[in-house]
């Protein structure tokens, strides 16, 4: 999502003629997106802002602006602690960033802080600024990101997310259609179809297209001729219909590759979480979309530590990561972020006990992935061309695997090669190119 924001400031920037430099020396504008979801993102920011402030010294036209969820989240706080920055601006103000720096360069005001999230005044905005306006890719890239939606209304007890991105809003499904379209011309072959909880994308849309459905939008998005793979992120279980099951079944381009955050294996653990699904809820739909899919590879996110979770809380996720066999995960210790419920919880759970969780679950799902990946070994597998130098080529399979191989021929990136996987590791596949098709 950041990464997408990024680009967006970066294309809007373009078109006002800034170009991108390599040395923050050299800028006219530094600006330092940012990412709350864990951890100290504050501190890191405050800690950049330090090292940037010679800078600024230096040369004082520099403008220096902190954009995105700490910019949401701290507002003030952050010209407070850092009083030469001349830009806050918030997650879902990112749009007006030219119109800010033109008003910050005629002098008045000096400053300029911008994090309304009413999403009545936002909703235009945010349809006008992808409208038509999909980031032009360099030759190199044969992937993208479409945002289809932003914030989430769903007040995960430890998340962060509703209070810097806001309520929940979809786009159109005209304009994400046209985007799409746009790209594949440009030469995208893979577009990931994006928000923080796709699923549940079209039901709180107050613009139009209310009775399309996600997975509706898959089966549009798939008919646009040219796309070669279709991926969609992130997911949560509770809004997992039968109909996006359905989708593993029914469209060929969805990649079987799923990424399906559990957080937690135990009950207790998920309704404090408020996830609103059970441990067995979330079994149920793993099953069914190894039935619609049998090939599928799943992914998930797992935070330990938890306020509150017991030993037997935490066997209950080692049971459930037994039990799913993930092909991968992200997990996390927990960390308490601002404005978030759990924050307040009693039972915070020790720093050396996280600590000792995290490792258990990740040697353990470290053992999985590498069983899961040798079931590869002497298959035949479809390899998207990523990158490629000196003899030898990394790509991705359709289930996400990453695979290295030798190859001597000129192979460009999005180029899709016919691979004999030979080696599995925990974290990717060796092969060796297939010749006989
Ligand atoms: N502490 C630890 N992990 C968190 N995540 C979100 N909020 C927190 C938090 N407060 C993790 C979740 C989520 C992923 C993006 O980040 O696992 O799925
Ligand atoms: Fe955060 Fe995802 Fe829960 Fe939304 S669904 S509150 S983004 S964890």
């Amino acid at each position: 999502m950041n990464e997408r924001d990024s680009e967006i400031i970066e294309q809007l920037l373009a078109r006002s003629g800034y170009v991108l430099v390599d040395e923050p020396e050299t800028a006219d504008l530094i600006l330092i997106n940012t990412c709350s979801i864990r951890d100290k993102a504050e501190q890191k920011v405050y800690s950049l802002l330090g090292q940037l402030a010679p800078l600024k010294k230096e040369n004082p036209d520099l403008k220096i602006g902190v954009i995105g969820c700490v910019a949401q989240q701290e507002g003030e706080k952050i010209s407070k602690r850092a009083p030469y920055v001349d830009l806050i601006v918030g997650t879902q103000q990112i749009y007006r960033i030219p119109s800010i720096l033109d008003r910050l360069a005629t002098g008045r005001p000096t400053r300029e802080i911008a994090t309304d999230l009413k999403s009545s005044y936002i909703i235009p905005a945010f349809q006008k600024l992808l409208r038509g306006t999909p980031p032009s890719p360099t030759p190199a890239e044969f992937r993208k990101f479409v945002t289809i939606m932003q914030g989430c209304n769903n007040y995960c007890s430890y998340c962060v997310v509703p209070s810097t991105r806001g309520r929940e809003i979809s786009r159109s499904v005209a304009d994400i259609v046209e985007e799409v379209r746009i790209l594949i011309d440009q030469g995208i072959k893979e577009i990931t179809l994006l928000g923080q909880n796709v699923n549940s994308y079209g039901q709180t849309n107050p613009v139009d297209d209310h009775a399309v459905s996600f997975a509706d939008l898959l089966h549009r998005v798939a008919e646009i001729s040219g796309l070669e793979r279709l991926r969609f992120t992130t997911s949560n279980p509770k809004d997992l219909s039968k109909d996006l099951i359905g989708c593993f079944a029914e469209i060929d381009i969805l990649c079987p590759h799923f990424h399906l955050p559990v957080q937690s294996g135990s009950n207790a653990v998920l309704q404090k979480m408020n996830r609103k699904y059970t441990r067995e809820i979330y079994l149920e739909k793993v099953a069914e979309l190894k039935a619609a899919r049998p090939d599928i590879a799943l992914a998930t996110d797992i935070i330990v530590g938890f306020p509150g979770e017991s030993d037997e809380d935490f066997s209950r996720t080692m049971d459930l990561l037994e039990t799913v066999r993930f092909h991968g995960s992200f997990s996390f210790k927990y960390s308490d972020r601002p404005n978030t419920r759990s924050a307040d919880f009693a039972d915070k759970i020790p720093e050396d006990i996280k600590k000792e969780r995290l490792k258990r679950f990740q040697t353990r799902q470290d053992q999985i992935s590498l069983e899961q990946n040798k079931k590869y070994v002497a298959t035949l597998q479809i390899v998207m061309v990523e990158s490629s130098g000196e003899g030898k080529v990394k790509g991705r399979t359709v289930t996400n695997h990453i695979v290295h191989f030798p190859c001597p021929d000129n192979v460009l990136p999005g180029e899709t090669l016919s691979v004999r996987i030979t080696r599995a590791g925990k974290h990717s596949l060796q092969g060796e190119r297939n010749t006989d098709i």
